[in-house]
């Protein structure tokens, strides 16, 4: 069986644009100007399927380091492999990836054995519709733009300046990733969640210790132990915060929650999934787009010039180095992806990082460009599941940080004599960023 699944269009204009169908997926491509198409047609898949071929080379800590390589020699191979040393089959091309997102009813979300759900509960991003709707439908207008212009701009502004005067009075030298991408993101999500009752470092240390739980494989003791600490401060934080948001609600998503009909363990769970989900993506973008820019001068030049430029840094760097990596989902039957086999059962890890960078759809995938002609990049995943905090995370890297840090900081650059660190695959960004200014 080939996958064509029902589809539901992702509503983001830089996701899910593609069609599902083989076909016309094909038409499209060809339709794209020769030189914005690259070799290797997503879509040749007219052959016998394939099964899976063994990437039994690739290692964690390589991956960790720069999965990039990994992901090329993978594209050039199959779309999908098994990956022994990560126990799943890595879908690396993009057409694999978006037909994944696209069809629910065979590669669900609803992952069995997932640590994820062991960590933070059951959230949205573990079910599928009509249960995953039900979840995502009560996070009503919080996250959504007419709510972030009405309401978050001015908040993130208010924040912006604070956590830049704290990075001003650390000095040059000062890490631009934790004094103050992670602090801002941290107190933005903190207001946007409703916990009053907390500090931007209470949801920095929670979202760490749940995200290690939910990648916890080696089954270490200890990080369970940080992980359900955690969680249980989390739903203490609930607990308390409930029945004042009743009394005086507000923005937050946990202001909506209080009143609907929803069960507690849902809102703890997707609650906790967001504190994982919200605050390091907007970190890491915010850092890399910075270093970004700053490695390209040109780039950099152009976008102090020209402030719509904002947005598109922004939307290029979470194509270079999607924030969320990968991300999980299992087959409900067998089926044949993108001409390779794969069984019923099987977990997959849909490599949002290699998809973004498939020389099939864009052109020079490696380089960091701007100026490149407009393609939907994956980023943000898509269908049920595309991030509901894709307006969140723009309007506070895009249109808040970075014009602000650019007039603040006059001469913003890396540090020559310290170099700025970049690790990961699941989760990928700086771990480290020195930087000087005049
Ligand atoms: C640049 C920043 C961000 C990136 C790249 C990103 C990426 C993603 C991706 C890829 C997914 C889908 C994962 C999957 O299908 O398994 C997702 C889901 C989600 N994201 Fe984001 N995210 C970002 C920022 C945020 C922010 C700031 C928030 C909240 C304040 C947020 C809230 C969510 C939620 C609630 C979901 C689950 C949606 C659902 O299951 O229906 N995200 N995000």
């Amino acid at each position: 069986m080939n996958v064509q699944g029902p589809s539901e269009t992702a509503a983001c204009p830089f996701s899910g644009n593609l069609p599902t169908d083989p076909t016309e997926r094909a038409a499209v491509l060809a339709s794209l100007p020769a030189d914005h198409v690259g070799s290797g047609s997503v879509a040749e898949n007219t052959e016998a399927p394939i099964d899976p071929p063994v990437a039994d080379w690739v290692t964690i800590p390589e991956l960790h380091r720069n999965p990039f390589p990994i992901y090329r020699r993978m594209r050039e191979e199959a779309p999908v492999h098994w990956v022994p040393a990560v126990n799943r089959y890595m879908v690396t091309s993009y057409a694999a990836c978006h037909a994944i997102e696209q069809d629910a009813d065979v590669f669900s979300a609803n992952e069995t054995g997932s640590l994820m759900k062991r960590a933070m509960g059951h959230s949205m991003l573990r079910k599928d519709d009509p249960e995953h709707k039900v979840d995502r439908d009560s996070y009503g207008s919080t996250l959504r733009p007419g709510t972030i212009k009405k309401h978050w701009a001015a908040i993130f502004e208010e924040n912006n300046r604070k956590y830049l005067d704290e990075l001003v009075a650390k000095g040059p030298g000062a890490d631009f990733v934790w004094d103050y991408a992670a602090p801002y993101a941290a107190e933005n999500l903190r207001l946007i969640c409703g916990f009053h009752n907390s500090t931007q470092e209470d949801l920095q240390r929670w979202s760490q210790s749940m995200i290690d739980g939910t990648g916890n494989y080696a089954d270490d003791a200890d990080v369970w132990a940080k992980s359900e600490a955690a969680s249980a401060e989390v739903d203490a934080a609930i607990d308390d915060m409930i029945p004042y948001l009743l009394k005086n609600p507000d923005h937050s998503l946990l202001s909506g929650l209080a009143s609907l009909p929803i069960p507690l363990e849902s809102v703890r769970a997707n609650l906790k999934m967001t504190i994982g989900g919200g605050l390091n993506e907007p970190r890491d973008v915010l850092a890399t787009t910075v270093w970004a820019l700053l490695s390209h001068p040109d780039q950099l030049a152009d976008v102090v010039a020209d402030s719509k430029l904002h947005a598109t840094a922004f939307e290029e760097s979470v194509r270079w180095v999607a924030p969320i990596g990968m991300y999980p989902r299992q087959t409900t039957c067998e089926t044949v992806l993108e001409g390779v086999r794969i069984p019923e059962g099987a977990r997959l890890g849909v490599v949002l990082g290699a998809a973004n960078r498939d020389p099939a759809v864009f052109v020079d995938p490696e380089s960091y460009n701007i100026h490149r002609a407009k393609k939907p990049h994956l980023g943000f995943g898509g269908g049920q599941h595309f991030c509901a905090g894709t307006w969140i995370a723009r309007a506070q890297v895009a249109q808040v940080a970075m014009p602000a840090l650019f007039d603040r900081l006059p001469g913003l650059r890396l540090d020559p004599d310290n170099a700025a660190v970049d690790a990961g695959w699941v989760f990928r960004g700086l771990i480290k960023m020195p930087v000087l200014w005049d």
